[in-house]
């Protein structure tokens, strides 16, 4: 039979290893130990009755500095500029500003240009996003008919309108962002870049409603002769009457 022998020369290395981690746990469990205040409690030692300092003014969490106003807001000014110039607008037209539903600023510069460079693969993207976040309302082919919109949601305006092809990209970005009348606002839920993605996916969205005929190239003739005929938009959905 095999017998396991152990000289205690052998063994030394493990005893100052097992008083090693002893004395690390003990350590440890001072620091772990120390008094320290749990968030929001209350404190006898400040004059004002708080344990945490107020943080100085203009502090700003790390990774949440945004000074890049086109990236952030869509506009090309500062939000608390253009309140202060609706608020001087207001004064002298004798209280009417002009902010629409839900107080969004039309008077606000919106960029026209993306912040972003607009690659194929960030309109893929903006496609995925706009599948989870805008379809429910906005439907497939953005014209508001949505399966909220079924069940009896207000509905929104389709994108093929003049107006919304015709606005900047800075303010379907904003409508998103700060959310307009009866939509809610996606700022909190959608980070910046993804809501840009949206939006260049929603210029793809009325570019392939209204594509001018005379930039259409032979490609995309030959392309265009070979596909099956697909049915209109109205064709499909029939007209918003019946659907609501
Ligand atoms: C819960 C339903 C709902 C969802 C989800 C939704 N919207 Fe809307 N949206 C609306 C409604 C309702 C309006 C019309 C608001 C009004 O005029 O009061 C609207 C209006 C708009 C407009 C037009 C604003 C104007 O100037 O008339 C745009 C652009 C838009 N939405 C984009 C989006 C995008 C992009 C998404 C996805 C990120 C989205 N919406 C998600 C309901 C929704």
């Amino acid at each position: 039979m095999y017998r396991l022998r152990i000289h205690h020369r052998q063994l030394w290395p493990f005893v100052a290893a097992g008083a090693l981690c002893a004395a690390a746990a003990g350590c440890q469990q001072k620091m772990a130990d120390q008094p320290s205040y749990k968030p929001l409690v209350e404190s006898t030692f400040f004059e004002d009755g708080k344990s945490a300092r107020d943080l100085p003014a203009g502090t700003v969490a790390r990774g949440h500095l945004r000074v890049n106003n086109a990236l952030y807001t869509g506009r090309t000014t500062d939000l608390a500029d253009i309140d202060e110039q609706a608020e001087a607008v207001a004064e002298k037209s004798g209280g009417h500003s002009e902010k629409t539903p839900g107080g969004f600023d039309e008077n606000a510069a919106f960029v026209t240009d993306f912040p972003i460079p607009v690659t194929e693969s960030v309109i893929e993207h903006g496609r995925n996003r706009y599948m989870i976040y805008c379809v429910v309302c906005h439907d497939a082919l953005g014209t508001g008919r949505g399966k909220i919109v079924e069940r009896g949601y207000t509905a929104p305006p389709s994108y093929h309108i003049d107006r919304l092809r015709n606005g900047a990209v800075g303010r379907l970005f904003a409508v998103v962002s700060e959310g307009y009348g009866a939509m809610p606002s996606y700022g909190s839920q959608i980070p910046p870049e993804d809501r840009w993605a949206i939006i260049a996916y929603v210029r793809a969205l009325q570019l392939s409603q209204h594509f001018p005929a005379e930039k259409l190239t032979d490609e995309m003739r030959e392309q265009l002769r070979k596909a099956p005929e697909l049915p209109t938009a109205s064709e499909v959905l029939g007209p918003k009457e019946q659907v609501r």
